[in-house]
This record gives C-alpha cells, structure tokens and sequence, in this order.
C-alpha cells in the first residue's frame, strides 16, 4: 500500500519520534524510512513514498537525497532548493536581502589576507561562520586582530568550505535570540534562546534555555516571508533583536528541530506538520 507520507530520516531524535506518533494519532499511513538503507534507481519509476517529509540530519544525505527523490518525480518537504538555499548561510543572506528582509550585515572574503582586510576596514567585534553548518559549530567571534589572524589561518588549512570567510556584524541585542516554526503560512509558535552557560550563542546544542516568545504581528510577517524567500513550506526562522535595527533573520533551518518549542509552548507541532503535508495531498 502507498504510504501517504514517508518520514525520511537518518537519526531518530525526539522529533521523528513525535511525527511517528502523530501519524499514528491521525490514522495516517506513515512510513519512517532509514534514508541509511536506501539506495535510489534513478532512471526508474520511483517507489511509492507518498510525499516525503525530509528528515535527514546529514546536510550531504539531505541535500542528495532529495534532490535525486525530487529528480525522480516525489514531493519533498522541503523541496530541494530550500535545502540548497536555507542550507548555506551566504545564499539565505543574499535571498533575505532580495525579498527586503532585515538581516546582519555581512560580508565574504574568499582568501586570508583578503578576509583580514575586510576585518580591518569593518572593526571588531565580527562574527564568523561556516556558510553550511549548524549548532553552532565553528561560529566565532572575533575580537581583535591577533584573533583574527590565527582563526582565519586555521581556516585556510581545513576542508574549501571553511576558506569561504563569510563574516557579520556582531548584533548587539538582549543575551538571547529567537526560533520562530513556520508551517505553512503560521508561525506555529516561538521560543526565546538563552545562553545556559554565559557564551554569546545562543543554540539550544549548546545548552540553551528556552522560554516560550509571544509571535507579533511584525515577527509573523518577517518570518514568512523569510520562508517564502528560501521557497520552503517548513522551517525554523532563527531572528536577533538588534538594539538599533529591530528584528534581523540570521539564519532558517531547513530541517528545523522543535523538541523544545513543543515543551514550553505546548503547540502540537508534529500533528500541524503532518496535517500541512497531508493537505499538500488533497
Ligand atoms: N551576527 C551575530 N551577532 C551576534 N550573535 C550572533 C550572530 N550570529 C549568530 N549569533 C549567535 O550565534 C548563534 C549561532 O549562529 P547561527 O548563525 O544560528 O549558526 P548555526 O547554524 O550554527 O546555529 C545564534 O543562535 C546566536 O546566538
Ligand atoms: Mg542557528
């Protein structure tokens, strides 16, 4: 029998656990497929998957998965240019600002000397971040030049993606940051991130603290069109509180994990996802 949806995964978290259950609740026929296992035929049919809620905690299984699934013919939520676009912090950066959405002033640099100039001309503190990556890994602020030279060093030795200098502004905003979950066209619900332990970033993966963020009417409408700018049906929109430019979008998470949100807001986000995607269906 064709499921209506297939939950992609690779890692089962908290959240594939809870869009099982959901799909469970809803009398859904709801397969979870370990995209470990798969092994695509791409000049084939496709096999029956329904649509396909990507899952996938992998950027690389991610990306290819659904590109080769979406290639085949199946509906992927998100669709693969959400994943290509949200998935790189330079190509989110370039498509906010084309839609008219506040976002940090950045900047990329693509050798050491011309990423140190740039750090000179702008000041310190900036931020610097690996265009694709997530939890916060990697994301540091530079303080000074000394820093500077030996963090932008270090990168010129790793892995090309990390000699993309691509740099920000360091916003000045409360010691927190928002997550705002997008489904569809809602923001379902909002949590503050705060910092559990005195570091500056604020991810939950670091030991954050989250407490429930009351959605405005303002933050509604900048996290839609976020979404939209990225072409994606499903995402987490990650905003700062700058002290002199308002709500900025720093980053949209194509995969976005909701465990927390779930805890303090007490929105039934798996069961909303599950009936966006049934809906697409109809
Ligand atoms: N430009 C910035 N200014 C101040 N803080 C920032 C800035 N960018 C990110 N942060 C902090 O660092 C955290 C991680 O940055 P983010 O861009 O979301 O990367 P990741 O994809 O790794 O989560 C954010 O949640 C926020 O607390
Ligand atoms: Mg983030």
């Amino acid at each position: 029998m064709t499921p209506e949806i297939t939950v992609l995964y690779d890692t089962i978290r908290w959240e594939e656990k809870a869009l099982l259950e959901a799909g469970k609740k809803k009398n859904t026929s709801l397969q979870m497929l370990d995209c470990k296992k798969l092994s695509l035929d791409l000049d084939k049919k496709p096999d029956d998957y329904g649509i396909v809620l990507q899952r996938c905690v992998s950027y690389y299984r991610n990306l290819h998965s659904t590109a080769g699934l979406e290639g085949m013919g199946v509906n992927v939520v998100n669709c693969l240019n959400t994943g290509i676009f949200a998935g790189n912090k330079l190509f989110t950066h370039m498509l906010l600002k084309k839609h008219g959405i506040a976002t940090p002033f950045a900047t990329v640099s693509f050798s050491k000397d011309a990423a140190l100039e740039t750090l000179e001309k702008y000041g310190y503190p900036q931020v610097i971040k690996p265009t694709v990556g997530s939890w916060g890994r990697m994301v540091s602020k530079i303080n000074d030049s000394d820093s500077a030279e030996g963090i932008i060093e270090s990168r010129e030795k790793m892995y090309p993606i990390y000699q993309i200098h691509y740099l920000e502004e360091f916003v000045q905003r409360p010691p927190r940051d928002i997550r705002a979950i997008v489904v569809g066209d809602k923001v379902v619900a909002a949590i503050y991130r705060s910092s559990g332990n005195g570091s500056w970033k604020t991810n939950m993966a670091l030991g954050g603290v989250a407490e429930e963020c009351k959605v405005s009417n303002e933050m509604e409408d900048i996290c839609i069109r976020a979404k939209n700018a990225v072409q994606g049906q499903i995402v987490g929109v990650d905003l700062m509180e700058s002290k002199d430019k308002g709500l900025l979008v720093h980053e949209i998470n194509n995969t976005t994990e909701y465990k927390n949100t779930v805890r303090v807001c007490g929105v039934d986000i798996p069961s909303l996802m599950i009936d966006h995607v049934l809906n697409l269906s109809k």
